[in-house]
């Protein structure tokens, strides 16, 4: 008799005990959703850890998003040497972004972009290197890189960038070692800049108007990003067709797979207004000027980087072609992409070979 009382006294002071944890938890906020809102007052003092954003709960090192922290895929995404990527998006309710007639987005103050770079360990577990986040204040896009520390807790402002040592076994039984280079703040805008304003390059109807394997099941990521609220139901987004999956032969032939790939590896440097305008080759989907696009073009710089080689690209040539041969060089004067990577992409060098391949015609015209 005395047991049973004393088991249900106890029992109680549990139960009020816990009460009191969870209200102290949530009044310390950790409980609450992103606080991006109140982080746009301070966007020129960025909070020094990765978790003040609020856009994770549970443990850090499992990265589970927060609620309406929405993830989302770029079905043609960039190579940076093999890392794993996760991408998400947040925006303030009530606001949410407008395609325009190509389906590139504009995003509303307030919006949250961000991709975790992350590696295999030996062990098969997966290590989370760095956290890259793109915010939009009512001045335009603020960019913050974060690495992870050790013990996968937190990950901190490196504005300095940072490298790390990086081995595992690819795919397809290659050991890969190296030194992985986590750009600083300033390399952002080499490639996120156009007309010398930093902007988003992945999220764009051509590349999210495709399904997402979401927690809650598969669905189109405009239509999810439509039910969130994150984006407006005018039909603009949706009339633009799906880039295909550069790696998936059923999703396009090997041209429209090769241009989808140029796209998200090359054209946000290769494309008028970017960075690389001044080399005159234009690697965006729209291109549609075979010399624009390189074929039978020389180089505006001739040198180490064209390798003595004529053109940008000879048809049915890959070794003849300065393109290829600037994939193919791990070199930091003639690699292309210039920046955002050690290795090669084996995979891609592949299907751009194929797609040179294939090409019909010649650079040499006929003697007089
Ligand atoms: C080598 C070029 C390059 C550099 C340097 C670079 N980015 Fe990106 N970034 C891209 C491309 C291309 C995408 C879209 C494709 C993808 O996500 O695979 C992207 C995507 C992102 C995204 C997801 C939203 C979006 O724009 O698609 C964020 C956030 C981001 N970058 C932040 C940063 C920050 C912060 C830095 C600097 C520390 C940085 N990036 C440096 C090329 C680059
Ligand atoms: C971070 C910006 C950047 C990215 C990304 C980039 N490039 Fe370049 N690229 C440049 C710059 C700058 C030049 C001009 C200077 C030079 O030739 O090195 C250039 C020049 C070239 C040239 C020589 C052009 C000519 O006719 O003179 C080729 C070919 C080329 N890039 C191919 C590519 C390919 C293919 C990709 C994608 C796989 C790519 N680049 C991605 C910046 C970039």
């Amino acid at each position: 008799m005395m047991r049973a009382r004393f088991y249900v006294v106890w029992r109680a002071h549990w139960a009020s005990l816990f009460l009191l944890a969870t209200m102290l938890f949530s009044l310390a906020g950790c409980s609450s959703g992103p606080n991006v809102s109140s982080m746009l007052s301070r966007l020129d003092n960025p909070p020094e850890k990765l978790s003040a954003w609020g856009l994770f709960k549970g443990e850090m090192k499992e990265h589970n998003l927060n609620t309406s922290v929405l993830p989302y895929n770029i079905v043609t995404p960039l190579f940076s040497d093999y890392a794993l990527k996760y991408r998400a998006v947040w925006m303030p309710s009530g606001t949410s972004a407008e395609a325009d007639d190509k389906g590139v987005f504009s995003f509303p103050t307030g919006t949250l972009l961000l991709k975790t770079f992350a590696y295999p360990n030996p062990d098969g577990s997966r290590r989370l290197v760095e956290t890259r986040l793109l915010v939009k204040s009512s001045e335009g896009w603020h960019a913050f890189p974060y690495v992870w520390n050790a013990e996968q807790s937190d990950a901190r402002l490196a504005l300095v960038g940072d490298t790390t040592e990086v081995s595992w076994t690819h795919s397809n039984g290659t050991k890969l070692a190296f030194t992985y280079v986590v750009p600083n703040s300033n390399e952002c805008k080499n490639c996120h800049e156009i007309e010398k304003k930093l902007r988003p390059l992945g999220p764009k109807a051509s590349q999210l108007n495709n399904d997402y394997a979401y927690n809650d099941g598969t669905e189109n990521q405009l239509t999810r990003w439509i039910k969130a609220g994150y984006l407006k139901d005018d039909g603009k987004a949706k009339s633009i067709t799906s880039f295909p999956n550069w790696q998936d032969p059923n999703s396009g032939t090997v041209e429209q797979r090769a241009r989808a790939y140029l796209d998200a590896n090359c054209a946000h440097c290769h494309q008028r207004s970017a960075p690389a305008s001044n080399s005159a080759l234009y690697l965006d989907a729209a291109t549609t000027d075979p010399n624009d696009l390189g074929v039978c073009k020389p180089p505006v710089a001739a040198g180490k980087g064209a390798g003595d080689l004529k053109y940008a690209i000879v048809p049915g040539k890959p070794e003849q072609s300065i393109l290829l041969h600037r994939m193919l060089s791990d070199e930091s004067e003639i690699r292309m992409p210039e920046l955002g990577r050690v290795v090669g992409h084996q995979e891609g060098i592949a299907l751009i070979r194929t797609w040179i391949q294939q090409m019909k015609g010649s650079c040499d015209s006929p003697e007089p």
